[in-house]
Order: C-alpha cells, then structure tokens, then sequence
C-alpha cells in the first residue's frame, strides 16, 4: 500500500499579537520625527523669507555712487540705468546717449576697472562699485596719453563717439599692453564711430603702446 502523504502537522499559532505591532522603541522614534516636522517647516520659511529679494521702488529711493573717488547721492527710481543717472543728476555729461541698448559703445565707462556700456547697468545696481568716467582721466591742459594721442592722431571727426573710444581704449590698454593691431581691432569692437575715423584710432591707440605704424 502506498504510502499515505505524511499529515502536515498544523503549525503552531501564533502568539496573538496584542493590538499594533509598533513597539515603544519605535513609538518614541516616530514621535520625534512627527514633533520635528513643524520646526523644520518653519527653518524652512525662515530660509525662504530670507532668501526672498529686497523689492525697491518703483517710486524713487536713495541712490549713492562712487564715481571719480567721490561719493554721489540722488534719489533716483530703481529703472534709472548708471548713464541717465551720471548725465541727468550728476551733470557728468562725457558719457554718451546714442543707441541706449548696448551696441554702439558711446557711453562707455569703467567700472572697477572694466569698460561697460552705462546705459546697459542700472544705477542701482552699481552702488558700492568703483566707477570711472571720461572727465576723470584728464583735464584741458592736462590730457591723459589716450586723448592726447587721439588729437595727435586726428582721430575724432563729429567727436560724438571720442569720450566711449578714450575709456575703452584705456581699458583696452590697461589689460594689453603691447597689443597687435588684431587685438586692437577685436579690443575696441564694441565700440562704433559713424563718422569711420577707425585708422586714426587704431594709430592713437598704437602710439599710446609706443609702436609705429598702425
Ligand atoms: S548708448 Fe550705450 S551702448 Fe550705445
Ligand atoms: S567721430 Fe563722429 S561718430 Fe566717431
């Protein structure tokens, strides 16, 4: 006969677990997580609120600048850029208004150093910073190399340009010294003259490095 399939012997019960099966240990450490909740949400807040960004204006606000070693204050709205600020309250007129969106290079100053188009910044934003106009790089009587050497080198015609074309080309040289005449076309790129005195620029700029032959 064969055999009978051995009887599963039935398993044991299992002791009945008394209502839930979260121990204390575990209780306690929910618990701390569940209380910590808030405190994080609220670090959480705190962070946002403080990474959230001054809103100035759009009425008009105190405004100082460091332009030529002197600080400059006016109230001004945060929509004003650095060149109507320097032209209409500051009566820093060397700059020019031509384009007013950052093509043409006539309103050309340094800032901390860097030629940038100062119709392009808002005066707001360059508070603190180190600005530097062409009226600040010589005086009648008293030219700076680079202007001088554009009256040496005829290089203004209508003029409107010459102020942005000083300062870059300062800026120009103040980083490359000795430049190439390639380096000086692509350096002063940003820079247009709609009467095309370019050569005598380029000379101007070539006499002020002390090399011949533009
Ligand atoms: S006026 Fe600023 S780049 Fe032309
Ligand atoms: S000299 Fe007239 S725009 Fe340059």
């Amino acid at each position: 006969m064969d055999d009978l399939p051995e009887k599963k012997k039935p398993s044991k019960p299992k002791k009945e677990q008394s209502g839930s099966s979260v121990s204390r240990r575990d209780f306690l450490k929910i618990s701390g997580v569940t209380a910590a909740v808030p405190l994080v949400a609220q670090a959480s807040a705190l962070a946002l609120k403080e990474a959230e960004p001054t809103v100035e204006g759009p009425g008009k606000v105190a405004v100082t600048l460091n332009v030529n070693g002197k600080k400059l204050s006016a109230q001004l709205e945060p929509r004003v850029t650095l060149l109507d600020a320097l032209r209409d309250q500051f009566e820093l007129t060397g700059a020019k208004r031509v384009c007013d969106r950052g093509t043409c290079g006539a309103c050309t100053v340094l800032l901390d150093g860097k030629a940038v188009y100062s119709c392009s910044q808002l005066a707001i934003d360059v508070q603190g910073r180190e600005i530097t106009t062409v009226e600040a790089l010589g005086e009648p009587g008293k030219l700076h190399p680079v202007q001088q050497a554009f009256v040496d080198n005829d290089a203004q015609q209508c003029g409107f340009c010459t102020p942005g074309f000083v300062v870059a080309t300062k800026a120009f040289l103040d980083r490359y010294p000795n430049p190439t005449p390639e380096q000086i076309k692509h350096g002063l790129g940003g820079n247009f003259c709609r009467c095309g005195t370019y050569a005598g620029i380029r000379a101007a700029v070539m006499q002020v490095a002390g090399k011949k032959g533009a």
